[in-house]
């Protein structure tokens, strides 16, 4: 059974305890949060539904060194403010426990280095739960691309739309000395994508708007791909009516696909000589699929996760690359 400890007890800390739990060879055993847990509905842009959590059998702390004093943990969730990821990564690889660190990696490149060393030197994993890899959509995408069913691509639109974050606990989210602002915080999930999908690029440009003291609020960044049109943008200035939506639509050579999350049909195909039609088996989130990926390395039942530590810092600094 793998010991499971959770760092961070706001939106993304019950989705991980949810996901871990619903392993049958894991089990949270500890969750450690500095606010007394008073909310068990798990809320945030993303409903990913299910009863409000139960946490009879786990043991509660506020500190983290007095839990990896007290636990036996295998791995722990880091699920705090972004700006905290380093610290608390580097002290549990350092306590021999593998670690799956929500994104971004952290804020600063320099972090990013000293958590990398840190599961070096120690040999414990390191997985920054970058979801949009397993999402099931994008992974579609990023498989028929790699396997070029439907020829060259030749257009690529990503969009990520969202009212103005009110769920992080104290509005760190959006403090960008503690968040990174959009870029790191929103905007970071399909720019990590789009490596993922193309490669590396060190040209961007970008136009961004403000409202109120958040500035950026909404992000356009234009990518640079011989031979290709590649865009990204975020937005935290949707009306509270919209709520959330991602969205991509990719031009290929032989068809054209278009993804939008909110839809009852969110993937469509459409292709240049044929009908209409939206690919079968993409049920499920990116969430559920990211953990199950990382209990599979920790078991050794698998020995590749679709991100590396080395590929989730590259996100870090194409994110600021996008808003500088
Ligand atoms: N993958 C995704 O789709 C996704 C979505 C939302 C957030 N995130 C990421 O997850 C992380 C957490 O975001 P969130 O939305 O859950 O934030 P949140 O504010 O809802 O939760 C953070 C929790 O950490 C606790 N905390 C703060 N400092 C602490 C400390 N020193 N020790 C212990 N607990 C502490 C807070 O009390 C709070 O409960 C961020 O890095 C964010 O970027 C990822």
């Amino acid at each position: 059974m793998i010991r499971v400890g959770i760092l961070g007890f706001g939106f993304m800390g019950k989705v991980h305890f949810k996901n871990w739990n619903q392993l049958e060879d894991a089990s949270v055993v500890s969750i450690c949060d500095l606010s007394p847990i008073k909310d068990l509905n798990v809320s945030g842009n993303i409903d990913v539904g299910g009863d409000p959590i139960d946490l009879d059998a786990v043991q509660i702390y506020n500190d983290l060194d007095s839990m990896l004093a007290n636990e036996k943990l295998d791995v722990l969730s880091v699920t705090l403010p972004s700006h905290l990821h380093c610290e608390a990564s580097i002290k549990a690889l350092e306590a021999g426990i593998h670690v799956v660190c929500e994104k971004p990696m952290a804020l600063d490149l320099n972090d990013c280095d000293k958590m990398i060393e840190a599961a070096q030197e120690t040999g414990k994993h390191l997985f920054v739960a970058h979801c949009i890899r397993y999402w099931p959509a994008y992974r579609w995408l990023k498989r028929n691309h790699t396997s070029g069913s439907f020829g060259n691509l030749l257009s690529a639109r990503f969009e990520r739309l969202s009212v103005m974050p009110q769920w992080g606990a104290g509005s760190w989210m959006t403090d960008t000395s503690k968040s990174g602002g959009i870029a790191l915080d929103l905007h970071i999930h399909d720019l990590d994508f789009i490596l993922h999908l193309l490669g590396k690029t060190d040209t961007v440009e970008s136009y961004g708007l403000a409202q109120g003291a958040v500035n950026p609020a909404h992000i356009m960044t234009q990518l640079y791909y011989p031979g290709k049109i590649v865009t990204a943008t975020s937005s935290w200035m949707m009306p509270e009516s919209f709520g959330f939506e991602m969205r991509y639509e990719v031009i290929f050579e032989d068809a054209t696909v278009i993804y939008r999350s909110k839809q009852d049909a969110p993937l469509v195909v459409y292709p240049n000589n044929s009908e209409a039609f939206s690919p079968e088996g993409l049920a499920g989130d990116g969430y559920v699929a990211e953990i199950r990926a990382f209990a599979d390395i920790i078991k050794g039942e698998s020995t590749e996760l679709l991100i590396t530590p080395q590929e989730a810092k590259a996100s870090v600094e194409l994110a600021w690359k996008s808003i500088h």
